[in-house]
């Protein structure tokens, strides 16, 4: 039995254990390109700290600042704190960094701010005017391939009702939102790019499976309501059912 914390954790851990190798490849050209090397990570909403702490084994020499909010899972983030990794519990909105970074993340966090005009102005303080920021959210385009997912019928409509709240406009979706929103704020998009991962490997058909048991019961709690369980057993045990899960990212540099 997992509280929902604990599935909350599982959940953040089985995203970066998904994405991060594809994430690396996709952004590694820009921390290592330019005319400053990335040396200092910010990750604004860090959450359990996973995706900062492989960042930080990746580039052991970077100096790796998390900041997280939440204190339920700023706890599982602490646990990670090592040389150059630090996590502090806070707001963003209450954090000012003593030196600008070289590259802030914001992944899968975006779409919980309350104000992102107020996040784009902080955030150009944070930064140097070399510094890269990446943006990494979910693909709603595929949300929507994901309702029509006739063997998870539960799954996907969860999945659309934690996700609903957190959008803020009808008319953009969330990529779009915030190509607009940075550009208004004095930012250049270097690099838009949509990308995602099939349940084609049987390595890959386990994480989510379990990924989807994570989102189950960080809203229900465990164990799951036994009708969404067995739902997900049947999708687990029919190879031929498949599922998509779509990320994008923007990378983005202030303008001259
Ligand atoms: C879905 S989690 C993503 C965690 C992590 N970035 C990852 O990729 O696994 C989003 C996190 O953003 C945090 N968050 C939301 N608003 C925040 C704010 N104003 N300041 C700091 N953290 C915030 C939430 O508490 C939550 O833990």
């Amino acid at each position: 039995m997992q509280t929902k914390e604990q599935c909350f954790d599982s959940m953040l851990t089985l995203t970066a254990d998904l994405f991060f190798s594809i994430e690396n490849d996709l952004f590694k050209p820009y921390y290592e390109s330019g005319p400053n090397e990335v040396k200092s990570v910010l990750d604004v909403g860090c959450g359990n700290g996973t995706y900062l702490s492989r960042l930080s084994d990746q580039f052991p020499m970077w100096r790796c600042t998390g900041i997280e909010m939440d204190d339920r899972i700023f706890r599982y983030a602490q646990l990670k704190a090592a040389d150059h990794l630090t996590f502090i519990h806070t707001p963003y909105e209450n954090y000012q960094s003593a030196e600008p970074f070289d590259c802030v993340i914001i992944r899968l966090a975006a779409a919980h701010l309350q104000d992102r005009t107020h996040f784009m102005h902080w955030l150009r303080h944070q930064l140097h005017p070399h510094s890269i920021v990446i943006l990494i959210d979910v693909e709603e385009s595929l949300q929507l391939s994901l309702k029509q997912s006739e063997n998870l019928p539960l799954f996907s409509e969860l999945y659309q009702t934690m996700r609903k709240p957190l959008r803020a406009s009808r008319l953009l979706s969330l990529k779009d939102s915030l190509l607009l929103e940075s550009e208004f704020a004095g930012f250049n998009p270097l690099k838009a790019v949509s990308y995602s991962i099939n349940a084609d490997s049987t390595k890959t058909r386990k994480q989510m499976y379990d990924y989807m048991q994570a989102v189950t019961g960080a809203y229900y709690g465990s164990p799951l309501p036994p009708k969404r369980q067995a739902e997900l057993n049947e999708w687990y045990n029919n190879e031929a059912a498949s599922f998509e899960v779509g990320l994008f990212g923007l990378v983005l540099g202030l303008k001259a």
